[in-house]
């Protein structure tokens, strides 16, 4: 629906657009996407062939630099990141000072802001030398940051990654390996980690990404841009909503497994409830990326043998929504966040790690988005606003309010 109304103001002629539903922020070259034909491209490349035949760390390299890698490219690009993986020993005592309760999010925001006291010449970046280094210590490092906190909540000792490995087989190691124990590849779930990190890697306009464009817009630098970017992701109603999927789905469960019963939950305009992973912005026909997502997760529950009821639940809801007037009508589809729960839950990551995982598929769109408002120099953002307050008024002191 437009929404967009033009109102005179003290200071002239503003445009009031709630939501940002119209309004285009930028031009931007990286992502296309079809709300109504379900089209999502990087770069001009579909994300079905992407997720099907490139591995993540080339999706990240078509993202930042606009063009898939050649052998050597990426060779370079990997061998680059893997010379920045140390974290500083120092960070190790800020996750400590964390209690085990605190979520996720709130600790990677922090611990990615905190790399900045760690990483100085990393922050005022302008020529094109000094964002490369930014950006591959970044790549280098958050997967470091992600694993410690994962690791953090499930009490197991921190570690450092392979060189050996590839990216996202070296993340899985990071996150799973157990102490004592050699560390077991299963390709079935990093090839599922690799899709799932590739569908969550970038989304045009969203609120996080623009809060990344927004705060790189003040010249903030990249690891305080994307420390804020991973707070506005954290928000239920975006990156979130994976981890308000699986609550609901458990809750659904705990109640009896009645999908009726929350459907009606979810049409009833009296109840707060939402029906979560479902409805999109963007998406009003379908979420490209739910198709692929549901495919991969009946292959990993089938290859881990995981028998789960939620998943049942899940299915049951789908069908019920899309067989309902409410949902049909709202053109209110399954997003890519109704299923990625059901993977991260069967690969043992706590409900809680989910907005995280999405988080570091998202690192690569973000950093792309912020190198491109840096590259096109972009004035710093700074929307106007109709004043509705109270008219100029005399200062009243304490004793006679
Ligand atoms: N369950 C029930 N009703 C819904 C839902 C839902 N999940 N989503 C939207 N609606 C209804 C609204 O009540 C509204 O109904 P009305 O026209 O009768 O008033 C209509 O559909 C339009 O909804 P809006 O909130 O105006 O749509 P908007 O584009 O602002 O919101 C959003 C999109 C935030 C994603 C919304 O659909 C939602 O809250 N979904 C659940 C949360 C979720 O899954 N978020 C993840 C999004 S994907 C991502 O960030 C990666």
């Amino acid at each position: 629906a437009i929404d967009i109304k033009t109102i005179r103001s003290a200071t002239g002629m503003i445009t009031i657009d709630p939501g940002y539903k119209n309004t285009g922020s930028c031009k931007s070259a990286i992502t296309f996407l079809d709300g109504e034909k379900g089209i999502l491209r990087y770069r001009g490349y579909s994300i079905e062939e992407l997720a099907e035949k490139a591995d993540f760390l080339e999706v990240a390299y078509l993202l930042i630099f606009g063009e898939l890698p050649n052998q050597e490219a990426l060779d370079k690009f990997h061998n680059d990141i893997k010379g920045e993986s140390h974290v500083d020993e120092e960070m190790k005592k800020i996750l400590d000072g964390f209690p085990k309760s605190a979520h996720p999010m709130g600790v990677l925001s922090c611990l990615t802001c905190a790399l900045i006291a760690f990483n100085p010449t990393s922050v005022n970046v302008s020529s094109e030398k000094e964002m490369y280094w930014a950006i591959v210590r970044i790549m280098a490092k958050f997967p470091v940051l992600v694993a410690w906190t994962l690791r953090k909540k499930k009490g197991l000792p921190l570690d450092y990654g392979d060189d050996t490995l590839g990216y996202v087989e070296n993340i899985h190691k990071m996150m799973f390996k157990k102490p004592n124990h050699k560390y077991e590849k299963n390709k079935v779930v990093i090839d599922a980690l690799d899709k799932l990190l590739i569908l969550h890697a970038d989304h045009e306009q969203n609120c996080s990404t623009s809060t990344v464009r927004m705060v790189g817009s003040s010249h903030a630098g990249l690891f305080a841009s994307l420390s804020a970017g991973i707070s506005a992701l954290w928000g239920p109603l975006h990156g979130g909503a994976n981890q308000a999927v699986l609550e609901m789905l458990e809750a659904i469960e705990a109640d009896g497994g009645d999908t009726k019963k929350y459907m009606a939950k979810a049409k009833d305009k009296n109840d707060p409830f939402r029906l979560m992973g479902f409805g999109h912005r963007v998406y009003k026909n379908f979420d490209p990326r739910a198709k692929i997502i549901k495919k991969a997760a009946d292959e990993v529950l089938a290859d881990l043998g995981v028998e789960d009821s939620i998943l049942d639940i899940a299915k049951g809801l789908e069908k019920e929504a899309l067989d309902d007037k409410y949902f049909v009508d709202r053109k209110l589809y399954p997003n890519v966040d109704f299923y990625s729960g059901i993977i991260y839950r069967s690969l043992g990551i706590p409900t809680e790690m989910f907005t995280v995982m999405f988080a570091l598929g998202r690192l690569p769109g973000w950093i792309a988005q912020w190198r491109e408002m840096r590259l096109n120099k972009e004035p710093i953002g700074r929307p106007r606003q109709v004043y509705i307050g109270p008219t100029v008024r005399s200062f009243v002191p304490l004793d006679e309010r």
